[in-house]
């Protein structure tokens, strides 16, 4: 089956009309492809669309998301642009979490969840039968509301995913450790950390397990970074460390973040999309966005009038 695009925007009834991309019972392109090598989403594009791959890592056109019957996505089309930090805002419930696990198919994992339009990371539609999830989330990668470290160690948590990914004996001692240094100077935490790397990351303080959740990802060497409400758990001075670090991932990852506050969203991001109700409302750079933006409902939520 290809992967192209349905552009029904309504929940189809019939079985001509169901999306090509219906999760549930059966994954579209999905499991079988879990252990492919051949990485679908590490730059190269498909032809028509290399350049706008070259300037936007993700593309959506007509995204829409039911889990059911219930439609949380409706036609999203957005761009967002390669090595900057985009926000996403609105008010509860709207969508911010299932757009951001659409850009690397994680929604699936939910079940009964039917997806139609087309989503293109680095010029490579996701949907596409050829694509490897495991590749595809290699390079999309993820961190959560709470981190989430595993019961190991520090050393251990970093290497994890590449330890996963590789056959066994082909990482050296010393390319590991090179991998974890790496990992965690990236992300602020090595001077931290390095003379405890054997410790168990559950002891670390929370934004530590921030941090470290954010470096595990670092070796698998992702282009995208898709991070959902990565501060709501942390204090004051927590926010203000991994704020920072997050600002230095920028030029090398796409950064998608997802916040509810608004300070952050103002301080921490380059463009803003504030969305309500499962649509984009605007999406503009965030100074424009909070200084001048154009759509009401917008202007209301920055003001704290709802949500
Ligand atoms: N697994 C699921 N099954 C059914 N409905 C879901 C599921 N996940 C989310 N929803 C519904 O989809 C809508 C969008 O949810 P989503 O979590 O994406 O919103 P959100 O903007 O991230 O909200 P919040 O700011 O509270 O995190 C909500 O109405 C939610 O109840
Ligand atoms: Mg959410």
């Amino acid at each position: 089956m290809s992967g192209s695009a349905s552009k029904s925007t309504t929940k189809p009834t019939s079985a001509e009309a169901k999306p090509v991309h219906s999760v549930a019972p059966v994954v579209h392109g999905a499991p079988a492809h879990e252990g492919k090598s051949a990485s679908p989403v590490t730059g190269k594009a498909d032809s028509m669309t290399q350049a706008d791959a070259h300037n936007h890592s993700i593309r959506t056109e007509n995204v829409s998301l039911w889990y059911g019957n219930f439609q949380a996505l409706k036609n999203v089309t957005i761009n967002i642009r390669q090595g900057i930090i985009t926000g996403l805002i609105g008010p509860s419930g709207c969508g911010k979490t299932t757009l951001l696990r659409s850009f690397n198919r994680i929604n699936e994992r939910y079940g009964n969840v039917t997806t139609t339009g087309e989503i293109r990371v680095l010029g490579k539609n996701i949907y596409d039968d050829d694509v490897s999830l495991s590749e595809l989330r290699k390079s999309v990668g993820m961190v959560f509301q709470r981190p989430n470290p595993l019961p190991i160690s520090v050393y251990e948590n970093v290497m994890f995913g590449l330890r996963v990914h590789s056959r066994r004996r082909e990482i050296s001692r010393q390319q590991s450790d090179e991998h974890v240094e790496h990992a965690l100077q990236e992300v602020k935490l090595w001077d931290a950390v390095k003379d405890r790397l054997k410790k168990k990351a559950t002891l670390l303080t929370l934004e530590q397990q921030q941090k470290l959740c954010i470096a595990r990802l670092l070796p698998l060497k992702p282009r995208v970074i898709l991070m959902d409400e990565p501060c709501s758990a942390l204090d004051a001075e927590g926010i203000e460390k991994v704020e920072e670090m997050i600002g230095n991932l920028r030029e090398k990852y796409t950064v998608v973040i997802v916040t509810h506050n608004m300070a952050q969203a103002r301080r921490a991001t380059d463009e803003c999309i504030y969305m309500l109700l499962g649509e984009i409302v605007e999406h503009a750079d965030t100074s424009q966005l909070f200084l001048n933006p154009q759509k009401k409902e917008t202007e209301m939520y920055i003001e704290g009038r709802y949500g």
